[in-house]
């Protein structure tokens, strides 16, 4: 199975893709490595912990709640006060052992724990594993915007198990393809065009496909942040669908959508943006908003407001001056920046996507 290089000025380590390497977990911890900590939650160390601790020694396990609500600064402090008491010191290392809130948060704690302590990152979500643990980006949710809180902290190692994704629930599970169909549109139409082929093999979970759509995914997330590491440039166009999709969490109080879903709902509206604001051709519209529907459905979104999403984009991390970013396709596989947006073309873009999801809900 690949393996991934990242390769930062701060740490270069691997992705590796490999269906059983949460059992071979341990080898990956250095020889010299004192207490091990192991930020989880319930649901998977019920599932998948046994699995994990039977390759670690003695490891110490601190059980996060879960939920994006949750994701605060106030449990990073709880979590680094167990793990003072519990005697950690400079050698130990975290593992952050969960979907995207959980290797978020862990990677959070890890960065300022003693002025920083390594991580090893062990995604167990599909989103997680495409998106959230590679990469180093860490955070937490303020009440008024997403992760406007955080570090980069780079792990030693991301360790992706795609045998995990048989115990997702089909909403995570679909949510987390969302960032494989981004990957798609931003770089590389080959695997945009899998989605379009192959949805009953995808859904199904079927495992040699689902190993490639997960290695498409994190080879381009990897190169990608080789490349830009802090997001000066290039990696900006990761955020494809997350300008307005973090708008819509931080608006319904991350409570309603998974973050997948949310980006499914900022990419709809930033190809609909696109068509009249990047020179984006109608075809390739209308496969971008297909392929993203046709891996829905998502929340509710017929009480959403447009002026109202369109006031939270300017407390988000990708406004820079005053000026809102949108990633923007010019075609499948490739995107731009675009800034300057007149307000009412934003506008119109989010009320035709809450106005198309709200009439496929009518039609189901
Ligand atoms: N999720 C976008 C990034 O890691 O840059």
């Amino acid at each position: 199975m690949p393996a991934f290089r990242v390769t930062t000025p701060a740490r270069a380590y691997d992705a590796v893709i490999e269906r059983g390497i949460l059992g071979r977990a341990g080898e990956f911890v250095p020889q010299n490595a004192g207490a091990v900590f192991v930020v989880t939650t319930e649901d998977v160390w019920n599932l998948h912990g046994a699995r994990l601790r039977a390759s670690l020694e003695a490891p110490n396990v601190l059980l996060f709640p879960g939920g994006e609500t949750r994701k605060r600064l106030a449990q990073v402090e709880a979590l680094a006060d167990q793990m003072a008491l519990a005697g950690a010191d400079r050698t130990s290392i975290v593992i952050g052992f969960g979907g995207g809130i959980v290797t978020d948060l862990a990677g959070f704690l890890a960065s300022i724990f003693m002025r920083g302590v390594p991580i090893l990152q062990i995604p167990t979500t599909l989103l997680a594993q495409v998106d959230a643990a590679v990469g180093g980006k860490t955070g937490a949710n303020l009440a008024s915007a997403k992760n406007l809180i955080g570090t980069f902290h780079q792990p030693m190692a991301v360790l992706i198990d795609p045998d995990v994704i048989a115990t997702l629930s089909d909403r995570e599970y679909r949510a987390g393809l969302q960032e494989i169909v981004k990957c798609g549109v931003i770089q590389d139409p080959d695997l945009f065009a899998a989605f379009e082929t192959g949805r009953e093999r995808v859904l199904n979970r079927d495992p040699a496909l689902l190993d490639e759509l997960i290695a498409g995914a994190v080879r381009i997330k990897a190169d990608v942040v080789s490349r830009d590491e802090k997001e000066s440039d290039l990696r900006r166009i990761l955020n494809f669908g997350h300008t307005i999709g973090h708008a819509l969490e931080a608006e319904t109080s991350y409570s309603r959508f998974l973050h997948g879903e949310a980006v499914a709902f900022g990419m709809v509206a930033a190809t609909r943006l696109a068509v009249t604001s990047a020179g984006l051709d109608a075809h390739d519209a209308r496969r971008i908003i297909t392929t993203v529907r046709n891996y829905g459905p998502i929340p509710p979104v017929d009480d959403i407001v447009p002026a109202r999403l369109f006031n939270r984009l300017s407390s988000d991390k990708k406004t820079l001056h005053g000026n809102v970013h949108f990633v923007l396709p010019e075609q499948i596989g490739a995107v731009r920046i675009v800034t300057g947006i007149p307000e009412q073309a934003v506008l119109d873009a989010i009320d035709w996507t809450i106005a198309s999801y709200s009439t496929a809900r009518a039609m189901a």
